[in-house]
């Protein structure tokens, strides 16, 4: 077996194990990268694509903002429609100024592993890790099995970067960690089309049908959700039902068809939130979906996991260069408290716009709380900051 030396193994190639490299070989902290997929899987995996002002900030300090600051795309409000009738949200008059970045994840990924591969860093893609070992000794180690055989590395820490199903987490006894978890009665139903989007701003709608979500990706792409029974299976529906579907829910008087166009991409999303805690054992510390999950109704789940390698790159820079203990020994209880903030806008945003089929006392509520968000100057601006920055507040 091959054998390597190296500060911080990071396990898994998203964007929080890609991010968190870029972020410590810029301290001069030396790390390696040890991905499942393949470079072209990662790549090319359709993620939601909305960027919050302090995330974008923080891509732009780690060197990797260049391509997304000069095609992203740069919102200053969103839509809700409800009962027919759209209310724009003024994001950045509420938010002291601050705007999203609409720009997709995949793209974020292709930026991080662009500049790594450039930068001749280690990035082991199709490597799959089979042991985590020495978490609690004085030095951790993993042992992964890729294109060129069996490798061993020997670290100080490693990162968990390798989201829910990934191994890191199940690295680390159950008897030390406390799993909560909430399905949600239904799945979002993503396309991504060739079709110029039709409105400026996100559109989040709440139709009786069930939710809709307009988004998009550029001038010429339009990226759009339904909200469909959790039983759904992609072969149920053709390209003509996806399009009908998202005409009732979304057409307005105004403009009573949506831009259509060739479905580039589909896939269906199961819904659920799921927080793993304490997000750290011994020398094994967990960043992103490793350790939580967010219902994707406002986009929370990259920026909450590009939000906690911050956090773990400062604590291992800490750490490592300084002796200094304390960032380290704080990391979990600081991340949970900003996770369970997400979460709860995640469930407030997710709750509100998806109506139920069966209780309408549920429905009522729905529309209050859809009433107060556009219509009390308290409730948007609480929303409005939660959507553009809640990771940075
Ligand atoms: C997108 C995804 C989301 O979950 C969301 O809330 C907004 C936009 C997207 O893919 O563009």
């Amino acid at each position: 077996m091959k054998e390597l030396r190296t500060q911080v193994a990071i396990v898994g190639a998203g964007p929080a194990g890609l991010l968190l490299g870029q972020l410590l070989t810029r301290e001069g902290v030396d790390n390696v990268i040890v991905e499942q997929r393949s470079r072209d899987y990662v790549e090319k995996r359709v993620r939601a694509g909305v960027i919050e002002d302090g995330i974008a900030k923080l891509l732009v300090s780690a060197g990797v903002g260049e391509r997304m600051m000069r095609e992203g795309l740069v919102h200053h409000g969103v839509e809700i429609r409800f009962d027919g009738a759209s209310h724009r949200i003024a994001l950045s008059e509420l938010a002291d100024g601050r705007s999203i970045m609409v720009y997709g994840q995949q793209e974020v990924v292709k930026d991080l592993v662009h500049l790594r591969v450039s930068e001749g860093s280690a990035l082991f893609f199709e490597s799959e890790v089979t042991l985590i070992n020495g978490l609690t000794s004085d030095a951790a180690n993993i042992e992964f099995k890729g294109p060129d055989g069996r490798v061993r590395i020997t670290c100080d820490f490693v990162a968990g970067c390798d989201g829910t199903f990934g191994v890191a987490n199940r690295a680390i006894p159950s008897s030390e960690l406390c799993r909560v978890e909430r399905t949600y009665p239904f799945s979002w139903l993503g396309i991504l089309a060739q079709a110029p989007p039709a409105t400026e701003e996100l559109v989040y709608c709440r139709h009786e049908r069930g939710f809709a979500l307009y988004s998009l990706r550029s001038p010429t792409v339009s990226r759009l959700y339904l909200g469909v029974p959790p039983s759904s299976r992609l072969e149920d529906w053709s390209d003509d039902r996806i399009w009908s579907e998202l005409n009732l829910r979304l057409a307005t008087r105004e403009k009573p068809e949506i831009n259509q166009g060739p479905i580039l991409e589909r896939g269906i999303t199961a819904m659920r939130s799921i927080v793993i805690a304490p997000m750290r054992f011994g020398r094994l510390f967990l960043a992103g979906d490793a350790a939580h999950i967010v219902p994707p109704t406002g986009a929370k789940g990259m920026n909450l996991a590009l939000a906690d390698v911050r956090e773990l790159s400062r604590a291992l820079v800490e750490k490592l260069k300084r002796n200094d203990d304390r960032p380290a020994d704080a990391y979990s209880e600081t991340c949970l408290e900003r996770v369970w903030r997400a979460e709860e806008f995640s469930t407030y945003m997710t709750q509100m716009l998806h109506p139920s089929y069966e209780d309408d006392f549920e429905n009522g509520i729905q529309r209050a709380r859809l009433h107060q968000a556009v219509t009390s100057h308290e409730a948007s601006t609480v929303l409005s900051r939660n959507y553009v920055d809640l990771n940075s507040l």
